[in-house]
């Protein structure tokens, strides 16, 4: 059944080269990687800034006896030197104390609190995980102002149809994080996940597509040019979301509105990419603009590429599943429960069940 609903959407293939050569081995996908990340850049989110010429982080403020002195505080100022400015913007870690290296979250959040609805920030302490928190319009404003903050050092003109939206920017500013994480003592980088909600949830989809270095990548309720395939879905569709934000994408992103079916490709390819590491995707039944089904479908189409590695992907019973379900048995997650849209307590402790039975194989 889920199989036939994918083919009845004729999704561009993943597994067929631009010049319709077969993608037949993990060796070939390595390859397809490239012209994927090429397509989803220059249509959909705009190319991905460089990496700045030089990296400095700064302790600004630190409090070892947080959460009841439990976790240690700090807070971080990035100093990104691009075409030799000092750009900069503000990260918070919080790290469990104790010996040894921790698994890390690095999520990109809404609110100005470290302590946020939707970051129960004890539990995933007290859970053996550390985070980084980025506030995501300390990066870039959430709107069509490209001249301010991280934007004006990230994209010098909105006129080529390739430029990069807010959501690479955001994106971008993880992987910056990630930079830093090898130099952290107490940070297990081979353990990293990367975590957002919403558009948010897009945006961590971007990054972990782009950074191989991130080892679980956590879409909760990311929707429309997030986790769901955009052909035939249910809810927002390209033209509602490029009509209202239209600074999150590339300008060339803009001509697919009302042209789905007519796409090089859709947003199975942006998932495939996050093969051979571990894909966590969260969705919720009340959350029909997002458009769940589309989700999961979505997330099972990604399997061909981790069939490449000899891997499962998504295990599922070829059928949408119930409400309250937790699909965990494959090398994906597809973490689907009732309620509306929103990253709660449950969602977090889906994901760290997820991550802690992959950590101890
Ligand atoms: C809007 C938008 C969605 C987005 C959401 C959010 O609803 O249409 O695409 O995911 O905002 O970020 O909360």
């Amino acid at each position: 059944m889920i199989q036939a609903a994918i083919k009845k959407l004729f999704l561009p293939s993943l597994l067929t080269f631009k010049n319709g050569k077969p993608v037949k081995t993990k060796e070939a996908f390595e390859r397809r990687r490239e012209e994927l990340k090429d397509i989803l850049q220059k249509e959909v989110y705009g190319i991905l800034p460089p990496k700045p010429a030089h990296l400095r982080v700064e302790l600004t403020a630190e409090e070892t006896l947080y959460l009841a002195g439990f976790a240690t505080y700090r807070e971080l100022c990035f100093h990104c030197e691009i075409d030799g400015e000092d750009a900069t913007f503000p990260v918070t870690q919080i790290m469990p104390k104790g010996e040894g290296r921790f698994p890390v979250f690095v999520c990109v959040n809404f609110g100005t609190d470290v302590v946020h609805k939707y970051l129960p920030l004890e539990e995933i302490i007290q859970r053996g995980y550390g985070i980084f928190v980025i506030k995501y319009q300390d990066v870039a404003k959430d709107s069509a102002d490209f001249r301010s903050g991280m934007a004006k050092h990230l994209c010098k003109s909105r006129r080529a149809l390739s430029a990069p939206g807010k959501i690479a920017m955001w994106a971008w500013a993880a992987m910056r994080v990630m930079d830093y994480i090898p130099l952290c003592e107490n940070v297990d980088a081979e353990q990293v996940a990367v975590i957002g909600h919403s558009r948010l949830g897009k945006t961590a989809l971007f990054c972990g597509a782009m950074d191989e270095r991130f080892r679980y990548v956590i879409s909760n309720d990311s929707g429309c040019t997030g986790a769901a395939l955009s052909r035939q879905k249910e809810g927002e569709s390209i033209a509602q979301i490029t009509e209202r934000f239209p600074y999150w994408f590339c300008p060339r992103y803009l001509r697919y509105a009302g042209k789905e079916d007519g796409m090089p490709f859709d947003q199975h390819f942006l998932l495939s990419l996050i093969a051979p590491r571990h894909l966590l995707i969260g969705s919720a039944e009340g959350d029909r603009w997002a458009g769940p089904e589309n989700e999961f479908l979505a997330t099972a189409a990604a399997n061909e590429a981790y069939a490449l590695y000899g891997m499962q992907g998504l295990v599922h019973q070829n059928e949408f599943p119930a409400p309250d379900t937790e699909l965990d048995e494959g090398d994906c997650l597809y973490h689907y429960r009732r309620g509306t849209h929103y990253l709660s307590r449950r969602d977090w402790n889906a994901y760290m069940d997820f991550i802690d039975k992959k950590r101890v194989k």
